[in-house]
């Protein structure tokens, strides 16, 4: 293949309906959303700040058509998503790009001519959600029957239903939470949907499940 054509079909993998992304606009844009998210879209504060990149791209915008709605309450990120801040071409390019990004889930290993600087940026990236205690054989036979069809049998979801895998476990039981109050629709118009079928044990134990199945 050319390398001309390897292009093409890159720019063309990220391309919403019609045209493609542009990544250096994402970029850009993500400059802002760093202010809490962290530069690499690493997330931060624990989990206050959910992990955003490596996402699903379809996920990404549609949670950010749902700020911008104020169908998902997001107070601190309502001001980002308004339409002058945040149009919708604007929505799918910073998508993409955060969709483009790679944490690695392994610690580096440093040349000896990395200096300080350079061993920091590498570490920073470096995304390692700590396990959590729980029933891992339970947490697995729930996952896999309950979450796996739509979240994907490895966590890292499919088509627009997002990853679960590497993200903060503080973030994931607060959005379990939210659901189950009926503050975000989850599968089902439903307040919660499946979510109501799992145990407190359940959760507990899919989410050290999930922190147990990291590359
Ligand atoms: C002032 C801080 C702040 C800024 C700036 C900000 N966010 Fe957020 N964002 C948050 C918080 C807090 C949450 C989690 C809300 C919750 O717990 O439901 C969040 C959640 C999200 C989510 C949902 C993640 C998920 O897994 O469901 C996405 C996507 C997101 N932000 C993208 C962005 C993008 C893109 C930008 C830049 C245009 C941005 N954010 C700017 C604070 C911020
Ligand atoms: C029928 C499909 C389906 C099934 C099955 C399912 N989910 Fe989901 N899940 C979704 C969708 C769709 C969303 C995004 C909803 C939204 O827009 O807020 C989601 C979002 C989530 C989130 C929030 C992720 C984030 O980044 O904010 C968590 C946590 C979650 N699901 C946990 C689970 C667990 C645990 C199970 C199994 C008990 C499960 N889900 C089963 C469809 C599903």
């Amino acid at each position: 293949m050319t390398l001309r054509l390897a292009f093409v079909l890159t720019l063309l993998s990220f391309a919403g309906p019609g045209h493609a992304q542009n990544l250096d606009k994402g970029k850009e844009i993500n400059a802002v959303c760093a202010g809490c998210h962290g530069e690499f879209g690493q997330g931060g504060s624990r989990g206050e700040y959910p992990r955003i990149a490596g996402q699903r791209g379809g996920y990404l915008i549609d949670q950010l058509n749902s700020f911008r709605a104020r169908k998902r309450v997001n107070i601190p990120m309502y001001p980002y998503t308004q339409e002058r801040e945040l149009p919708d071409e604007d929505i799918r390019d910073v998508a993409a790009y955060l969709a483009s990004i790679k944490l690695p889930t392994t610690w580096p290993v440093f040349k000896d001519s990395d200096d300080a600087l350079t061993r920091l940026t590498l570490t920073e990236r470096v995304m390692i959600i700590p396990r959590v205690a729980g029933n891992l054989a339970n947490g697995e036979a729930v996952y896999q029957k309950k979450c796996a069809a739509c979240h994907a049998r490895n966590g890292k979801g499919q088509g627009t239903y997002p990853m679960l895998v590497g993200q903060y476990t503080s973030y994931l039981k607060r959005q379990i939470e939210k659901y189950l109050n009926n503050e975000r629709p989850h599968d089902d118009a439903v307040a919660g949907g499946i979510l109501t079928t799992l145990t407190e044990h359940d959760v507990q134990d899919v989410l050290a499940y999930l922190t147990s199945i990291q590359d």
